[in-house]
């Protein structure tokens, strides 16, 4: 069928939008329209070229993706060779360039684009008549790789260039980049599928380009940014950098907006300080800065030096990522009990500091890595981050080393370790035995929400077990005044007033008592349904984990946590010196399910309630046999609305879930 006229123009019409909005987003970063419109104006194309595919053209939105895998690229000759940069690492070496570029042209000062030196792969986009013919790599500098199917399927690289004034042969060269967030959401999505993660942003970008599926392109996140041009057919263009990339900027080229043209070596450092202090909060990686003497004309009588130009200088930031020796791998034992392993590493300088120790996360990261002790392994330290060992140089491997395995036993208490299923972390089972975790496992017991003992917080914990004073949570019941009254800043006073604040803690509920105890994965509301299931301590400790899931909410991860817990002797003999200390709490009535209106229930309370605050209201909640949220979801049945509520109640009526005022939950709860 031939199309109408009518068809044609509305084809055009939506191609030409298209490229306005995709130019708005990729080049000017300031996006007209909401994503959601774009893409409908995108399906409105689509459909139309469905139905009139003899109206499809090459360099339509709508043809990134479409050519067939490839067995090999093909070679590209580069008529102009693609060259390298010459590299400094110093302020002087800078100072040295702009000196002998001044003396060979003879002049007083000379003008720079100084301009991210971005940290991805070299290419080349040849555009004919405005139309994106052929992409190519960099490769040696003078023969690349045909990489036209997955250069187009690149949203930032326009499939045709704006305005006019272009020249009929346009070699544009830029750098292939993925953002910081998109090499994330890639890994992200490699470890979902369970392959090779990438080790850095620009071999993410490298491995992604030299893809013979061009469909595994374009589910990369990639992107582009001019810095310079190729061949270029006779037109008049001007006679500086600058000015040209503020053209390419014109004609839809993404261009770095943050170069700056600066005077003289001064102005190329501080240009360089400036970025490297904004260097973290880019959206991409930077490796240091291009400086390239503005003026063409004196380009031109600088000339080269074997693959590098006289014109031109790249200044490095310290690398963040060097080599080293792995000599062993500790393992530290944080204060919630999990196992890290350390790998301490021959001193090496990364990313402007000195760096010996890295982290290697747990033992599935261990395993990614296939890191052993001897390696030669890859260090990165970007920014603040802590440093990272992303990769072993598999071809330095000397012998057979062994695999490397995190301990059975723990290295501070000697306690067996745990991992749980589905879980990366191990976890020593010591609890409330192990010194790694004593501290941190006695600031959680006299916690607000926990025991409550008022005036025991962190820096007193601190000190008490520095000390010597106390070395499980039931010392502190054996705590007097007099030993309390010597340490820093604690006078008489305020130790008979903690005497009194451990004494009232003894006056407590069993959840309150369950969740101080610390049990991985047991939070307040787990403590508070093992509470209301079991009614005693005694039937807890007892329990197994069948018995354990028979509890609502309660999944195998979380049963064999607490089994793991009361199964530790030194957990069993800490519960039962507390017990003797005195802790008591009111007897629980296990309720029948006819007491438990609300079992199965899930209720979120959200605002001011007049007659209670959240906490008592969440208690009444679970003491019917409901669950007490925080979130709303399809899941809630009820949200509470109180004075002020949140968006919460928004999100309740948007998704249709009963709300009740004050008096209808009160009555909800047998109170009125
Ligand atoms: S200009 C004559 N500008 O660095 C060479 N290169 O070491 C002209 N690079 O292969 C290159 N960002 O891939 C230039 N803003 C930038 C750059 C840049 C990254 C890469 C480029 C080149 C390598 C040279």
């Amino acid at each position: 069928m031939a199309a109408p006229t009518k068809i044609k123009k509305r084809i055009e019409a939506l191609r030409e939008q298209i490229n306005y909005h995709n130019y708005r987003y990729y080049v000017l970063d300031d996006p007209e329209i909401p994503d959601a419109e774009f893409d409908r104006i995108m399906r409105e194309l689509q459909d139309l070229e469905q139905d009139y595919p003899d109206l499809i053209t090459t360099d339509s939105p709508t043809q990134r993706i479409g050519a067939e895998p490839l067995k090999k690229f093909s070679e590209v000759k580069h008529e102009i060779p693609m060259l390298s940069l010459a590299n400094a690492f110093s302020d002087s070496e800078v100072e040295d360039f702009d000196r002998r570029a001044r003396e060979r042209l003879d002049v007083k000062s000379i003008e720079y684009a100084a301009e991210p030196k971005l940290d991805g792969l070299a290419i080349s986009l040849m555009y004919e008549d405005g139309i994106l013919v052929r992409g190519a790599t960099r490769g040696d500098g003078w023969t690349g790789e045909d990489v036209t199917q997955n250069v187009r399927t690149i949203d930032a690289i326009p499939l045709r260039l704006r305005g006019k004034g272009y020249p009929k042969i346009l070699e544009v060269r830029g750098e292939v980049i993925i953002t910081k967030a998109g090499f994330e959401q890639l890994n992200d999505m490699q470890r979902e599928r369970n392959t090779k993660l990438f080790a850095n942003p620009r071999n993410a970008a490298a491995g992604s380009l030299r893809q013979l599926d061009p469909r595994v392109t374009a589910s990369r996140p990639l992107s582009f940014f001019g810095y310079g041009l190729g061949k270029v057919t006779n037109v008049k263009l001007p006679g500086r950098h600058s000015k040209i990339m503020a053209l390419l900027q014109e004609w839809g080229i993404p261009v770095n907006t943050e170069a700056h043209v600066v005077k003289g070596a001064e102005g190329c450092l501080d240009y360089y300080h400036q970025m490297q202090a904004k260097r973290n909060s880019l959206a991409y990686d930077i490796d240091g800065i291009v400086y390239k003497v503005d003026r063409f004309d004196w380009q031109e009588q600088l000339g080269f030096v074997a693959r590098a130009p006289r014109w031109a200088l790249a200044h490095k930031f310290p690398a963040q990522e060097e080599m080293t020796l792995l000599q062993a791998i500790d393992v530290q034992v944080g204060r919630t009990g999990a196992l890290t392993p350390v790998a301490r590493l021959e001193p090496v300088h990364v990313g402007g500091v000195t760096v010996s120790n890295a982290t290697l996360h747990n033992q599935d990261e261990i395993d990614r890595l296939d890191a052993r002790v001897g390696d030669t392994v890859i260090v990165r330290r970007a920014g603040d981050v802590i440093p990272q060992v992303v990769g072993v140089v598999m071809s330095r491997r000397k012998g057979r080393p062994r695999r490397y395995r995190l301990p059975d036993t723990c290295p501070v208490c000697g306690t067996h370790t745990v991992r749980l299923p589905g879980e990366a972390v191990t976890y020593c089972a010591g609890g409330l035995y192990c010194p790694a975790q004593r501290k941190q496992a006695i600031k959680h017991f006299a916690s607000r929400r926990a025991m409550d003992i008022e005036g025991l917080g962190d820096k007193l914990v601190d000190q008490l077990v520095d000390a010597g004073l106390i070395e499980t949570v039931a010392d502190v019941y054996a705590l007097e005044a007099k030993q309390l009254a010597g340490l820093e800043r604690m006078g008489e006073k305020s130790a008979t007033k903690l005497i009194r604040a451990i004494e009232k803690s003894k006056h407590t509920a069993l959840a309150r008592f369950l969740y101080a105890l610390g049990i991985h994965n047991v939070g307040e509301t787990t403590a508070q349904s093992l509470a209301n299931y079991f009614g005693t301590l005694e039937n807890i400790m007892k329990a197994d984990e069948d018995d354990l899931m028979t509890v609502p909410d309660i999944g195998p991860v979380v049963a064999k946590s607490i089994t793991s817990f009361f199964s530790q002797k030194h957990n069993r003999e800490v519960v039962s010196k507390l017990l003797q200390a005195g802790i008591a709490w009111p007897k629980i009535k296990v309720k029948a399910d006819a007491e438990l209106p609300l079992k199965g229930r899930t209720i979120v309370v959200t605002g001011t309630l007049a007659s209670m605050t959240r906490d008592e209201a969440k208690a009444a909640v679970q003491m019917l046999g409901g669950k007490a949220s925080g979130s709303v979801s399809s899941k809630t049945d009820y949200v509470v609305v109180g004075e002020n509520p949140g968006s919460k109640a928004d999100k309740a009526e948007s998704l249709g879930v009963e709300i009740l005022d004050e008096g209808s939950f009160l009555k909800l709860l047998g109170k009125k």
